[in-house]
């Protein structure tokens, strides 16, 4: 791994060639928990050194150079004290949101929260009470569910369709089971992850009408949105006004800026109602004013990032046709195709081993750590999910790994 290379100077990142994704950041530094090995060989006892972490959702890049300018130049200022939701922070996050989503969204109804995580735990306790259920499209980021377990709320499983292509949504179950479960909430992620499919408007508001007619709150995460390696992200906020009522976005830009270790996210909650409760539950514990340094990097991330981003996403789209092509090679494989994000998802059913199998054996064998599909609350037993986040050297010697290794019956 190369060293932190802080020579990103410039305060707007302007153009592509000054971004550096083929050297990536020096993850010890920052205790990158997917790089660390005591936390590896606690999952995978036997994994060698000189491993390849592609299980955690988190990137190697050093932060776009107008992120690192920002944190710099506070830092160097040396007051680390008490701030507050100021307006630039919403506005960067409102004009982000527009621009790149297409999305209105009014200051007020922007509310800043410590990762989208924790936000979805304060948001079942303040919409659902213990033994109450959430609806949840199958599989699906394990958080979704552990958060609902963590507070003795039930989940429903909405099993996603998947014949051998990209996951559709059941929507005769959906309305059976919202019919007769009754869930208080259904927790949405769109883009999905796993599997990286981008919803359609049509999608969503076919969810977001059902949600309604049986008095379910409806709540999108985007925060997989930022990343498009095809076509363009569908925000929730566009759909029609009247479902607006029923809605809470969580997003952050914690996957597409990778920043998950600031912990610092928000919601958009356009019902004054819905808001309040929300809020209520917030002030309860004292979620009140934002990480300085988070708040800092959001705001030069919204307004000044896009060129990084833009030459990220391209970065990784080269990094997602090396998958296909080395998906390809590996007996028993096939990978979802994906229009989002970095983290292809892939069906091992033909191995005629599970994921955990293929996970344990590619941990000790290749020294490739992956995403045991198993996690994500039900139906990834056979899945294993990758991560395109690091740099093309590393990837290509990452599949030359995985397919010297290949475990086949
Ligand atoms: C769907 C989804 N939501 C939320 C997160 C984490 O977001 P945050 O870092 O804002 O907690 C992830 C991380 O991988 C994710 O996949």
């Amino acid at each position: 791994m190369s060293g932190f290379n802080y020579s990103g100077g410039s305060v707007a990142d302007s153009g592509h060639e000054s971004f550096d994704f083929d050297n990536i950041a020096n993850r010890a530094l920052d205790h990158c928990r997917k790089w660390d090995a005591g936390i590896v060989r606690g999952k995978y006892p036997d994994t060698p050194d000189g491993f390849i972490p592609m299980w955690i959702a988190d990137m190697d890049f050093a932060a776009a150079p107008c992120i690192r300018a920002a944190l710099r130049e506070l830092s160097e200022n040396g007051a680390y004290g008490y701030t507050y939701p100021y307006r630039e922070l919403a506005d960067s996050i409102v004009g982000w949101q527009a621009r790149r989503h297409g999305a209105e969204v009014r200051p007020e109804w922007v509310k800043n929260t410590y990762g989208t995580v924790p936000t979805i735990h304060y948001l079942y306790q303040a919409f659902c009470q213990p033994n109450d259920k959430v609806i949840l499209n199958t599989p699906v980021y394990d958080p979704f569910g552990y958060a609902a377990r963590n507070n003795g709320i039930r989940v429903v499983c909405n099993p996603l369709a998947y014949d051998g292509g990209e996951y559709s949504i059941d929507f005769d179950l959906l309305e059976r089971q919202l019919d007769t479960e009754h869930p208080r909430v259904m927790l949405f992620c769109s883009p999905h992850n796993p599997g990286g499919r981008t919803w359609t408007l049509t999608e969503i508001e076919q969810v977001a009408e059902l949600c309604e007619r049986y008095g379910v709150l409806f709540v999108v995460d985007e925060v997989h949105g930022d990343i498009m390696l095809s076509g363009v992200h569908v925000s929730a906020l566009s759909l029609p006004g009247r479902l607006l009522d029923n809605l809470i976005v969580l997003s952050s830009p914690n996957k597409g800026f990778n920043l998950g270790g600031l912990k610092t996210s928000y919601v958009i909650v356009p019902s004054r109602r819905i808001r309040d409760i929300l809020l209520h539950r917030l002030e309860m514990n004292s979620i009140t004013s934002p990480n300085v340094f988070g708040a800092v990097a959001v705001t030069a991330a919204y307004e000044r990032g896009e060129a990084w981003l833009d030459a990220l996403t391209e970065y990784l789209r080269e990094g997602y046709r090396m998958c296909e092509e080395a998906v390809a090679r590996m007996t028993g494989w096939r990978l979802m195709p994906m229009s989002a994000s970095y983290l292809p998802w892939v069906d091992v059913s033909a191995t005629g081993h599970t994921a955990t199998e293929v996970c344990e054996h590619m941990a000790h064998e290749a020294g490739v750590v992956l995403g045991d599909g198993t996690f994500y609350v039900e139906g990834g037993l056979s899945f294993v999910r990758l991560n395109l986040g690091t740099s093309h050297e590393i990837l290509a010697r990452s599949f030359e790994r995985l397919s010297r290794h290949q475990l086949v019956e």
